[in-house]
């Protein structure tokens, strides 16, 4: 069983022919709503790819906590530890795609879930875990200490972390511009670094030494939210199967790739058997 500490959206989302730089407006966008939040996404992910997953996190008591946990709820993920806050709102994701590129840009609001605590972890029975920074790190460092298997933290977005936090994780996965904002310090952590580079696939590193890199399928991209959650979740689910670093991170890479093809964060999580014909096919 994976216990997943994270967030979890309603992602409101803009697809249009360009992003706006600061200042500007763009129109001529198509509207869409769909359930996320890295938590969220990577407990679905880790889910569809053929884990046993409970999602830890909280919504508001408002009308968008149902539609943000439907597909949660559809696809198996434990939910009854998900709190239903009174008096804040679910956590909202303001996202911005680019139609040609399928580039994006995310303002999260994160409502009920700044308001996860150490308390609403403890006496859980955490085998492995996952987290991502969109939840308090109090929570997650908590948990984290309570965990008795693997721990898996995505440190995104990038913010302040505690060494002590690093110090707890056996996976720490990140992307260019996060790995680029904590610098050498996720590397003396002790644990299995994952640095994912986009459409040039993914690196391994133990202790700052590169040990594992991999290239991602040619797809064909429409949008590439929910892409970087769907790695960490395939990469966290290889290694906790005892995979060997290399082919955990081809198998990481080939979901992560698969998540492009579809438009939406949960929409677009691929099961377990597509990614395993897709690895087949480029071997
Ligand atoms: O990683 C993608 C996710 O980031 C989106 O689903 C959005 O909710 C933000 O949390």
């Amino acid at each position: 069983m994976i216990t997943v500490i994270g967030s979890i959206n309603l992602d409101i989302v803009a697809t249009g022919p360009s992003l706006p730089r600061p200042g500007e407006t763009v129109t001529g966008a198509r509207l869409a709503r769909h359930p996320g939040g890295k938590g969220a996404n990577q407990a679905l992910a880790a889910r569809r790819l053929g884990a046993e997953v409970r999602l830890v996190g909280a919504v508001g008591a408002d009308d968008m906590a149902e539609e943000a946990l439907k597909l949660l709820q559809a696809g198996g993920v434990g939910l009854s530890d998900v709190q239903h806050v009174n008096g804040e709102t679910t956590g909202v994701a303001l996202i911005g795609v680019n139609a040609k590129s399928g580039e994006n840009l995310i303002i999260v609001c994160p409502g009920a879930n700044a308001v996860l605590r150490p308390d609403d972890v403890d006496g859980l029975a955490i085998t492995h875990m996952m987290g991502v920074l969109e939840v308090p790190v109090p929570a997650l460092l908590a948990a984290a200490k309570q965990a008795s298997g693997f721990v898996s933290l995505n440190l995104a977005p990038a913010l302040p972390v505690p060494d002590e936090l690093l110090a707890e994780a056996d996976l720490i996965s990140v992307n260019e511009t996060e790995a680029e904002a904590y610098g050498d310090r996720v590397h003396r952590s002790g644990a299995l670094v994952a640095v994912s580079l986009g459409s040039e696939g993914a690196v391994l590193y133990k202790d700052g030494t590169e040990i594992a890199r991999a290239a991602p399928p040619k797809v064909l991209v429409v949008d590439t939210v929910g892409a970087g959650d769907t790695f960490t979740a395939a990469l966290t689910v290889a290694l906790i199967e005892d995979q060997a670093p290399q082919d955990a991170l081809a198998f990481a890479v080939t979901a992560g790739a698969l998540a492009c093809t579809r438009a939406g964060a949960q929409p677009s999580l691929p099961l377990r058997r597509d990614v395993d014909a897709l690895a087949l096919k480029g071997k």
